[in-house]
């Protein structure tokens, strides 16, 4: 079967190579025609583990190919993904859906066959029987149906998260799109993934309450993990013991600085706006997204705790930018927060980041960039670590120490063991964890 994907952003890039690799004929659509030029030529815009090795491999095999000209890559195709953006609309937090309005418009006018129109960008509850009308208005006589197929990436594990999801789902209500569906997703048999089939609403609404309730359940351990600072407990065993309960789970129960990144900000405040409109307001969702909001700023204070009260003046060396490892990814990330904050307050910032710091100088000019972790610690009065990349989990303790101008490291996502750091005389604060000294 041959796909259109519209979009070449990160979700309709990893789509596109992974429905290549499994086989199929896929064409990837954008109307950036650098960007295209630059996919022609392997240059992947985004920073993705496997990704340039899959596009590579599907290039040459001539099953992957890239165009400005969607009317071309719509010959032939039995499905048609939407993949465009739908950033959070300036203003009131809605998710701006004008980008995959005018997908609809153009596929409309290029059907010509039976086509399942299927949108894989996330979209409010609702987006895909509008998008179905606006295909109906505009070509009366287009056989088409139409799906939700929300994707479940993580960034930085995209590739594995979409060639071994924990479930797929799709919402499309007839017999004719529910077997072209299945036919894309025949390869995940052979693992047994799970295929929910749905209405469009239901399918829509999974997306947004999966990650809202993934925010929140990282924001319920943000606060257990203070709560824990308060009363001497460890949230280490307290994330474990309550994540063997089956029902609750052990995933997402690391307490950090705040979640970040392209997605739970942004749903999370879509969602609210949703039930709000729909006077189903989600209180506990909207307590989410305020207290993470929080938090960020919080850990300024904790920096400031650790350096007697006051950054005036001070140098505060930081490891880690992006929103989390293995990504270039910058959006909503705690750092860019954490040190407005903390620069605000008076203190001088040096900072390394492994690929995120051309991205970060947009953001933050005014904060010396260092090639080397190490080199951040120069008469430094402190270190914190903000994202917790595999690089920064084995330093070299006793360089590190001699490098700080005082031995104080504050550890944002609880990557050393406060015994070990005690040993080597460092002053440690990490999230929940009882100090040994
Ligand atoms: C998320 C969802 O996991 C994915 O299913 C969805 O499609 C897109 O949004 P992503 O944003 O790539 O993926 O990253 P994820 O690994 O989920 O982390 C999100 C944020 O939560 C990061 O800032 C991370 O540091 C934070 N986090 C995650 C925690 O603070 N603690 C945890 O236990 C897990």
């Amino acid at each position: 079967m041959k796909i259109a994907v519209i979009g070449t952003g990160y979700v309709g890039l990893v789509s596109g190579a992974c429905f290549s690799e499994f086989g199929f004929d896929v064409v990837c659509v954008d109307q950036d025609a650098g960007k295209i030029e630059q996919l022609k030529a392997g240059k992947i815009p985004i920073y993705e583990p496997e990704l340039d090795t899959l596009v590579k491999r599907n290039t040459e095999r001539g099953r992957l190919s890239f165009t400005t000209d969607l009317p071309e890559a719509m010959v032939g195709a039995g499905a048609v993904f939407i993949a465009v953006g739908t950033p959070s609309r300036r203003g009131d937090g809605h998710a701006d859906l004008s980008y995959v309005y005018a997908a609809a418009e153009t596929i409309a006018k290029e059907i010509k066959d039976y086509t399942v129109v299927v949108t894989k960008s996330t979209v409010p509850v609702g987006t895909g029987r509008k998008v179905a009308e606006i295909i109906r208005k505009a070509n009366p006589a287009a056989k088409f149906d139409m799906a939700s197929n929300p994707e479940f990436l993580r960034e930085g594990s995209a590739i594995g998260d979409f060639m071994r999801p924990d479930r797929v789902v799709i919402g499309c209500e007839t017999e004719e799109a529910r077997a072209v569906m299945r036919q894309l997703y025949r390869p995940l048999f052979l693992i047994e993934t799970p295929i929910l089939f749905t209405s469009l609403e239901t399918s829509e609404l999974i997306k947004y309450a999966s990650n809202a309730f993934l925010a929140l359940k990282i924001s319920f351990i943000n606060q257990i993990s203070d709560l824990c600072d308060q009363v001497g407990a460890n949230v280490t065993d307290v994330s474990r013991g309550i994540g063997l309960d089956g029902r609750i789970g052990s995933k997402f129960l690391h307490p950090g600085p705040g979640y970040g990144g392209s997605c739970f900000p942004k749903d999370t405040l879509a969602l609210m706006k949703t039930a709000r409109d729909a006077h189903a307001p989600i209180s506990l969702v909207e307590a989410t997204v305020s207290y993470n909001d929080a938090r960020k700023v919080q850990m300024a204070d904790r920096i400031s705790t650790a350096l007697n009260g006051d950054v005036k003046g001070k140098t505060v060396a930081v490891l880690g930018l992006t929103f989390k490892p293995n990504t270039d990814d910058m959006r909503d990330a705690p750092s860019l927060v954490i040190i407005p904050e903390l620069l605000k307050r008076g203190a001088k910032i040096q900072a390394h980041d492994p690929v995120g710091t051309e991205e970060a100088r947009k953001h933050m000019p005014d904060i010396d960039y260092c090639e080397d972790p190490y080199q951040t610690m120069v008469g430094a009065d402190a270190l914190v670590i903000v994202t917790e990349w595999n690089s920064y989990r084995a330093l070299d303790l006793a360089k590190v120490k001699k490098l700080l101008k005082a031995p104080i490291v504050i550890d944002l996502r609880n990557i050393y063991r406060p015994d070990e750091m005690a040993q080597f005389g460092f002053n440690y604060t990490s999230l929940g964890r009882p100090r040994t000294i």
